[in-house]
């Protein structure tokens, strides 16, 4: 099969083009022909190694101290389920399904286990959309439901709301019915007034850590609020959310922990088969429509890449790997 792969950490230049074994699928699991995937802001981490402080070394002993072992970056698909092994019994070949993998999508075929992250994409949205939704929306799920327990009329900030991760928590927070004040820049304002948001802060324009307004959930997609500045901005036992966090920022974490009943709360997203179902329900629902910044043919990964690495992306960038395909 036709893939992009990377040999070496580095700048969007280290992709080259390759032709990879067909994966062979064991019983139970599944083989899906890729039609759509993203270069999501965790790809261009695991490229480039710029991660945050203090994660270098962690990231390098997990993918590769000198160069990636795995050499097939991505995890969002959409696509058609092409074989299925002897023991699953919730797809069949022909299914259009979408959601994350562990094994990379930057190639024509992928592979998951029938318990992975891996649903049918509802009828109500095209498989270009389905692919743009997993990493975002799994994302902001674990963060605004799990980890901030958001409730009903509670208050609640987002940081880098035109993100792909802050599109869709905007849109999560109105379905838990929160009061949403969104920051982004202001040719951006409109769209996260469309998602849900009351409010916009102009981060250009307005510096929101002197605004002197409180929050019960701050969720900052970008780590740009330090755990020391959100609790002056947070109201007594409201909960700070950090999507980014240095390894410092985990020990300040603690020993504010000590003393505060404000809980700032640094994690992973989770992405499992619940949470991919339960972004597939509030898309059935029409609760949960997917934003697209650009799509970009497989062979364009670099210029994808270098695009994503501006860091002012709105939503997610989806790659078209459809475009590409060539028979065995
Ligand atoms: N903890 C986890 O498990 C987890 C999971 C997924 C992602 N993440 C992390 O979450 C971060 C965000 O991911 P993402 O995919 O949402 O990023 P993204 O799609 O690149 O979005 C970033 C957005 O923030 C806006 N922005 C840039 N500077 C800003 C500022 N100073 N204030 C407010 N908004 C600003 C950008 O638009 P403008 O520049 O045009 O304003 C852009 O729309 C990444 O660093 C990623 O590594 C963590």
């Amino acid at each position: 099969m036709k893939a992009m792969v990377y040999k070496k950490y580095g700048s969007p230049d280290v992709f080259e083009i390759a032709k990879l074994k067909r994966p062979q699928i064991k019983s139970n699991e599944i083989l899906i022909k890729v039609h759509y995937t993203t270069v999501t802001t965790a790809d261009v981490r695991l490229r480039s190694l710029n991660v945050p402080k203090g994660f270098g070394l962690i990231i390098r002993l997990v993918q590769g101290l000198t160069k990636p072992r795995k050499q097939l970056l991505g995890s969002d698909f959409s696509g058609e389920v092409v074989a299925v092994g002897n023991n699953v019994k919730e797809f069949v070949t022909g299914d259009k399904v979408f959601g994350s993998s562990k094994t990379g999508t930057y190639a024509e075929f992928t592979v998951l286990k029938d318990n992975g992250t891996i649903t049918k994409i509802p009828d109500n949205i095209s498989l270009e959309e389905a692919a743009s939704l997993p990493f975002g929306a799994m994302t902001s799920l674990t963060f605004l439901r799990d980890l901030g327990e958001l409730k009903q009329g509670q208050k609640l900030l987002i940081n880098g709301a035109s993100g792909s991760l802050g599109t869709n928590a905007i849109q999560m927070a109105k379905m838990y019915g929160a009061h949403i004040t969104a920051i982004c820049s202001g040719k951006n304002t409109e769209l996260v007034k469309s998602l849900g948001a009351d409010e916009v802060i102009d981060y250009t324009k307005e510096d929101y850590l002197k605004s002197g307004k409180k929050y019960d959930i701050i969720y900052d997609t970008l780590g740009i609020i330090s755990p020391k500045e959100s609790l002056s901005m947070l109201n007594e036992g409201g909960r700070h959310l950090m999507a980014v966090s240095t390894i410092p920022q985990y020990f300040d974490i603690f020993k504010l922990s000590m003393t505060q009943r404000k809980k700032i709360k640094a994690g992973m997203a989770i992405f499992n088969k619940n949470n991919i179902e339960t972004i597939a329900e509030f898309v059935i629902n029409g609760k949960l429509k997917p934003v697209i910044d650009k799509t970009f043919k497989l062979e364009d990964i670099e210029e994808a890449h270098r695009y994503v690495d501006m860091g002012h992306k709105v939503g997610s960038v989806v790659i078209n790997i459809e475009k590409d395909y060539i028979e065995l």
